[in-house]
C-alpha cells in the first residue's frame, strides 16, 4: 500500500515479510525486511531507488496508484545492489527516456550490473537537479556501504533518502519509527550496523560530520530498509555516531562449540569467573546460535572469549565462520581469550589465539586447554581465565 510521507512524496516500496537470509545467506533477517522506494511528484516525476526484482510488479502497481509509470522523468539509483536497483530494467521499460541519476562510482556499478545503454547522469556531492518547486541535492557516501552509495536530499520537504544508511531489516505493517516497538527497532538497527557497517565506522563518522556541517534542515530520514525516521529523525544519526566510536559495554561474550560437552563445561566455568567479578556475560553455543545475532552481541561487548575442541587439527567448523566475520568486520577496542578441550593434538586454542591476534583483539589471558574431559583443576583454570578477562574488562 502506498504511503504519503508528505504532500507529493510517496513510499512506493514493498515489505518482504518472508525473507530470512539476506545477501545470499550471509545475513539473517529474522524479522524480514522492506525495500523502500520513494516517488516524488513535482513538475518532474522522480523515483528514488527501486526494489528487489522479485517484487517489480508490486512496485509498478504502487507507482501506478499515484502516477502513470511512463511519466517518470528521473530515476535516482543511490546504490547498485540488487535489493534497490533490481527493478531498474522494469522501470526503464515503462519510462525508457527517463534519466538514471547515479553517483560517479554508481555509473560503473549500475552499468556493470545491467549492461544497458540507459540515459545516465552521474552526479557528485553538491550537485543539484531542479524538479520544479524543489531540488534534488546529492551527497556521495562512499563505503556506506559500497563505493557507489549516495544520499539524495529533497529540498523544500527536508527529506534525506539515505539508502542503506540508517536502515533496519525490519518488516512491519507501519512505515514510521514512532509507530513501532522501539526495542525491536533498535535491536534491528544495531544488528544492521554491527554486521554491515562496522568496518566503515571511520567513513560513517566523517560523513555524518560533513552532512551535519551543511546545516540542512532534516525533517525525515528515509532509508531503503525498514521504517522511516520522522519523529526526532536525528536520533538514529546520534546513535550511529555512538556506534561508530565502538565503545563497548563492560560485558563479555563466550562463544564456543563442543563435541561431548567438555568445552561446554569449560565455557560455563569461564562464565562463572566473569560473573564472580560482576561482569555480565552471554554464552553462545555456535552450532545452535545465529552467527549474525552473536556478532551483534560481540559488537556490544568488550570481551570475546572463543572456545572449541580440536577437530582435524583445528577448531570445529562452526567456529571458523565467526572468526572470519571478526576478521572482516574489524571490530576495535576488543579484548579476548581462547579455550578448548582436546584428545591428542590440541591445536584449536592456539589457532583461535592467532586468529584473534589477526583481528587485533588483544589477548588478555593465557588460553586454557583441557585434555579429554576437563578435570576440576582445568575448570578452576577456566574460572581464573574468566576472572582475568573480567579484570581487564573493568580496568
Ligand atoms: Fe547494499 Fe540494501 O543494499
Amino acid at each position: 500500500m502506498v504511503v504519503e510521507l508528505t504532500q507529493g512524496v510517496y513510499w512506493v516500496g514493498v515489505v518482504d515479510w518472508a525473507i530470512r537470509q539476506f545477501h545470499g545467506h550471509e545475513l539473517s533477517t529474522h524479522r524480514g525486511s522492506s525495500y523502500n522506494a520513494y516517488l516524488i511528484v513535482d513538475e518532474k516525476i522522480v523515483l528514488v531507488d527501486t526494489v528487489w526484482d522479485p517484487f517489480r510488479a508490486q512496485l509498478i502497481r504502487n507507482i501506478s496508484e499515484v502516477v502513470d509509470p511512463a511519466k517518470i522523468d528521473i530515476v535516482v539509483a543511490n546504490h547498485a545492489e540488487a535489493d534497490h536497483s533490481g527493478s531498474l530494467p522494469t522501470v526503464l521499460k515503462y519510462a525508457p527516456n527517463a534519466t538514471v541519476v547515479v553517483s560517479q562510482r554508481g555509473k560503473e556499478s549500475v552499468e556493470g550490473h545491467f549492461h544497458q545503454p540507459w540515459n545516465f547522469k552521474a552526479v557528485k556531492t553538491g550537485d543539484k537537479i531542479n524538479i520544479g518547486k524543489n531540488d534534488l541535492a546529492f551527497v556521495e557516501a562512499p563505503m556506506l556501504h559500497w563505493p557507489d552509495s549516495m544520499f539524495t536530499y529533497l529540498t523544500g520537504k527536508n527529506i534525506f533518502m539515505t539508502n542503506d544508511a540508517f536502515g533496519q531489516h525490519y518488516a512491519t505493517i507501519f512505515r514510521f519509527n514512532d509507530q513501532v516497538n522501539q526495542e525491536e527497532l533498535y535491536e534491528e538497527a544495531l544488528k544492521y550496523y554491527a554486521n554491515i557497517l562496522t568496518p566503515f565506522s571511520g567513513p560513517v563518522l566523517k560523513k555524518i560530520e560533513e552532512v551535519l556541517s551543511l546545516n540542512l534542515p532534516v525533517d525525515v530520514i528515509a532509508p531503503s530498509h525498514g521504517v522511516i525516521w520522522r519523529k526526532d529523525p536525528l536520533q538514529i544519526v546520534k546513535r550511529y555516531q555512538q556506534w561508530a566510536t565502538q565503545e563497548s559495554e563492560k560485558s563479555a561474550v563466550v562463544l564456543y562449540d563442543t563435541m561431548w560437552e567438555g568445552t561446554r563445561h569449560m565455557a560455563e566455568a569461564i562464565g562463572q569467573g566473569l560473573a564472580a567479578e560482576g561482569v555480565p556475560c552471554k554464552l553462545f553455543h555456535m552450532s545452535v546460535s545465529d552467527r549474525n545475532d552473536v556478532i551483534a552481541e560481540v559488537f556490544k561487548a568488550k570481551a570475546i572469549i572463543v572456545g572449541s575442541p580440536t577437530f582435524n587439527q583445528g577448531p570445529l567448523p562452526t567456529i571458523s565462520p565467526v572468526l572470519e566475520d571478526l576478521r572482516g568486520l574489524k571490530f576495535k577496542n576488543k579484548i579476548g581469550a581462547a579455550f578448548g578441550s582436546y584428545g591428542w593434538s590440541g591445536e584449536a586454542v592456539e589457532i583461535i589465539e592467532k586468529h584473534l591476534d589477526i583481528c587485533k583483539i588483544q589477548i588478555v589471558a593465557e588460553g586454557v586447554r583441557a585434555k579429554w574431559q576437563p578435570k576440576p583443576d582445568d575448570l578452576a583454570k577456566c574460572r581464573e581465565l574468566g576472572q582475568k578477562v573480567a579484570h581487564a574488562v573493568i580496568a
